[in-house]
């Protein structure tokens, strides 16, 4: 069955525009508790956040218990906005859990009959993409394949190493923190991304599988009136944008 959906209504690009103006790297929170509801709320958002082929290579571990709190703030090198923010969101990503999600979009699929193209996707072309075999023997196989077919005709992107799929699994999930970060702005609380941390102590805060990595560690909280350091800076559009 094709599948229609209308466009969303309406909405206020200048209310989105106040949103992602607002958003700043806040370093220092109050010590005003963020509301269940509001948290709720931005992770549902964050998880909603365009994602590669669908299969949602993240984790997010909020960490409340403020002993905790208190230790990650010491693996982020102590950082001010980790010590300071009332919750702190750990943001994994994984590498290895392609294959289980590809089976649950297949079994979570809204209709009984599955469409063959998305059979074919996530029972072949996935396994093929991201299959690297042993010592990344198959991706070197599949490197060979693509340059010589790439010669003639395009050839669909594929990941060669485990670094690939990891460099995969980061872009995901780094929209899915934008989101929550945008989330927590609309809600009138702030964030603070951060990679400044020591990944060795976080995992022994913080239980992850083994092919789990940490992609960003978000401060959360009420903006303390000191709490932005700098005025924002951006470089000229014209350094960065081109048009062809
Ligand atoms: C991936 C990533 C890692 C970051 N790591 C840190 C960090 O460890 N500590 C910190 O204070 N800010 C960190 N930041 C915030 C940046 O310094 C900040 O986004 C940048 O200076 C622009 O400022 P703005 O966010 O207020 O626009 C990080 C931002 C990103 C996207």
């Amino acid at each position: 069955m094709r599948h229609i959906e209308p466009a969303p209504p309406k909405t206020n690009p200048k209310a989105f525009r106040a949103i992602v103006e607002g958003r700043r790297s806040v370093r220092k929170f109050t010590k005003d508790p963020v509301p269940d509801h509001v948290l709720d709320d931005c992770i549902d958002l964050a998880l909603l956040a365009p994602n590669s082929s669908n299969l949602q290579p993240w984790e997010f571990v909020i960490i409340k218990t403020p002993e905790l709190r208190a230790q990650i703030a010491e693996a982020c090198m102590g950082q001010n906005a980790a010590k300071t923010a009332p919750i702190l969101l750990v943001q994994i990503g994984r590498t290895a859990t392609w294959n289980r999600n590809a089976q649950r979009i297949i079994e979570e699929w809204h209709e009984e009959a599955i469409p063959k193209q998305v059979d074919t996707y996530y029972n072949k072309l996935v396994q093929y993409h991201f299959t690297t075999g042993p010592l990344n023997i198959l991706g070197l196989a599949k490197r060979v394949v693509k340059s010589a077919v790439g010669m003639v005709r395009p050839m669909p992107h594929s990941h060669y190493t485990q670094a690939d799929i990891k460099v995969w699994a980061a872009k995901s999930c780094a929209l899915a923190c934008e989101n929550f970060m945008l989330a927590a702005r609309a809600h009138d609380y702030d964030t603070c991304p951060m990679e400044g941390f020591d990944e060795t102590r976080l995992r022994q805060l913080v239980p992850m599988a083994n092919d789990a990595f940490v992609v960003m560690v978000i401060a959360m909280g009420k903006r303390a009136e000191n709490g932005v350091y700098y005025p924002r800076q951006r470089f000229d559009r014209q350094l960065m944008v081109r048009e062809l």
